[in-house]
């Protein structure tokens, strides 16, 4: 099994995840600092404090990428190293991380593929109002544009953000990831000046010049009905709305789903919309980034669920003998194909990347000092092959980012779930390269996983 010539076999981190040194060269606080620091918001108390200390490893990691042979790099930017306070003049010393990051891929021949917003929204911006207010969209534009001016040319693709449903829902609707806040018309207004925020960065960076590749990245899930129960069905319908639709029909439709702004009528009148917004927000994309994890297998709940659907009578269900990964997330390889095929067919040809897919699970290092994670090895294969498959139905699929390069601080989570194919003992900061990441260097080197007879 052979991917297209050219094919990009990368992998991905995220800034607050890995860096650390959050005090360091004049960075800001950013809503993660602050909701990582409130008592019962994350596991254990875990920060991002220190992290991976990657700030401080840049070369030893860059290093170690080399020696696996990956040939791109997916990093995020971190907005309050850029501006601290999230508006004025650059802070040269935030740039000069990333300028040294970027010239250290490039030395290794690793393309640097540059997310702009991983989540870390310098916290003096949420405190005049967050993602719930339009000013937030035009700051984030400039912000893009500084980085853009300080490294175009010298970045592979440049994603705007990533995961908007994530910001928006769990961020301002069910309240379990920074900033912790519970309401459906804030997330609503959320996901607007986020896609907002996305179209304005795009025009600025164009207004730029340079003939940079950029996109967004959305996290995308298949959705099946539990059942033919027309509750269920329905159910399935309002949860690939909110996940999938309320996203992909903006960008690439110019409307939001008329069924959504139905739903959502009681909780908000839409007038944060503007005349223009949604041109804006559909300006045209060199590609599309997808972060895949699962499918959802919904029923009908008699409730309106508090977590992971608020505002929806939806819960998910785990298939009955479905696999599970640390996460308990169902892994199901197919649903993989189903998706890029429904891009494809539905909504976009242009080059699609998977800007992450990878699981989590109970990794440890053994006395010998290797990590044996087969199932992540067996997690991999089965979703790169159904990546193939995709392609075989025609799909443009041009980019492969694992999640994660390292183990590192998994949100909510902290440190307790390792999605890494490197280990990393947070005490020592020691990496060891796990068996899936020799494995994927393989994969890198045959551009394709290998032969199961092999
Ligand atoms: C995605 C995030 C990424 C990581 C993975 C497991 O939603 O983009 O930072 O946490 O999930």
């Amino acid at each position: 099994m052979r991917f297209p010539e050219n094919f990009l076999w990368g992998v991905a981190t995220a800034a607050y995840q890995i860096e650390g040194a959050v005090n360091e060269d004049g960075r800001g606080p950013s809503i993660w600092d602050t909701f990582s620091h409130t008592p019962g918001k994350v596991l254990h108390s875990d920060t991002g404090d220190i992290a991976c200390d990657h700030y401080h490893r840049l070369e030893e990691d860059l290093d170690l990428m080399a020696s696996l042979g990956i040939r791109a790099y997916r990093f995020s930017v971190a907005w309050p190293r850029i501006q601290p306070e999230g508006s004025g003049l650059a802070n040269q010393k935030g740039l000069d991380f990333y300028r040294r990051l970027v010239a250290g891929l490039r030395e290794r021949s690793i393309e640097p593929t540059l997310t702009l917003y991983h989540w870390d929204l310098p916290q003096a911006l949420e405190d005049r109002g967050g993602w719930t207010v339009r000013e937030t969209s035009e700051r984030f534009a400039e912000y893009a544009g500084i980085v853009y001016e300080a490294l175009k040319g010298e970045v592979g693709a440049w994603i705007t953000l990533n995961e908007p449903w994530v910001s928006a829902w769990l961020g301002y609707g069910a309240g379990v990831h920074a900033p912790g806040r519970r309401d459906i018309s804030e997330a609503l207004a959320a996901t607007h000046h986020l896609l907002l925020g996305h179209g304005l960065a795009v025009e600025n960076m164009r207004s730029l010049g340079g003939n940079d590749r950029i996109g967004i990245t959305l996290n995308l899930s298949p959705v099946r009905a539990a059942s033919e129960d027309a509750a269920d069905t329905e159910a399935a319908r309002l949860v690939d709305g909110n996940a999938n639709r309320l996203y992909l029909d903006p960008l690439f439709r110019g409307a939001y789903p008329e069924d959504m702004l139905q739903h959502y009528a009681s909780e908000s009148d839409f007038s944060f919309v503007r005349d223009g917004d949604l041109e804006t927000i559909a300006a045209p994309l060199d590609f599309l980034g997808v972060n895949y994890y699962m499918r959802h297998t919904v029923r009908a709940a008699a409730e309106e669920g508090r977590s992971r659907f608020p505002g929806m009578r939806a819960e998910m269900l785990i298939p009955p003998g479905a696999q599970t990964t640390a996460m308990g997330w169902p892994v199901e390889p197919d649903a993989l194909t189903e998706l890029l095929v429904r891009i494809d067919r539905e909504y976009t040809q242009v080059p699609i990347y998977i800007t992450e897919n990878g699981a989590a699970f109970y990794d440890y290092a053994d006395p010998e000092g290797d990590v044996d994670d087969e199932e992540r090895i067996e997690f991999l294969d089965s979703h790169f092959r159904a990546a193939h498959e995709a392609i075989e139905q025609g799909v443009n699929l041009a980019a492969y980012f694992v999640w994660s390069l390292l183990d590192n601080f998994e949100w909510a989570e902290g440190y307790s779930k390792r999605f890494g194919i490197v280990y990393v003992d947070y005490p020592t900061q020691r990496r060891i390269p796990k068996m899936s990441a020799r494995w994927y260097a393989d994969v890198i080197r045959r551009n394709g996983p290998p032969d199961t007879n092999e």
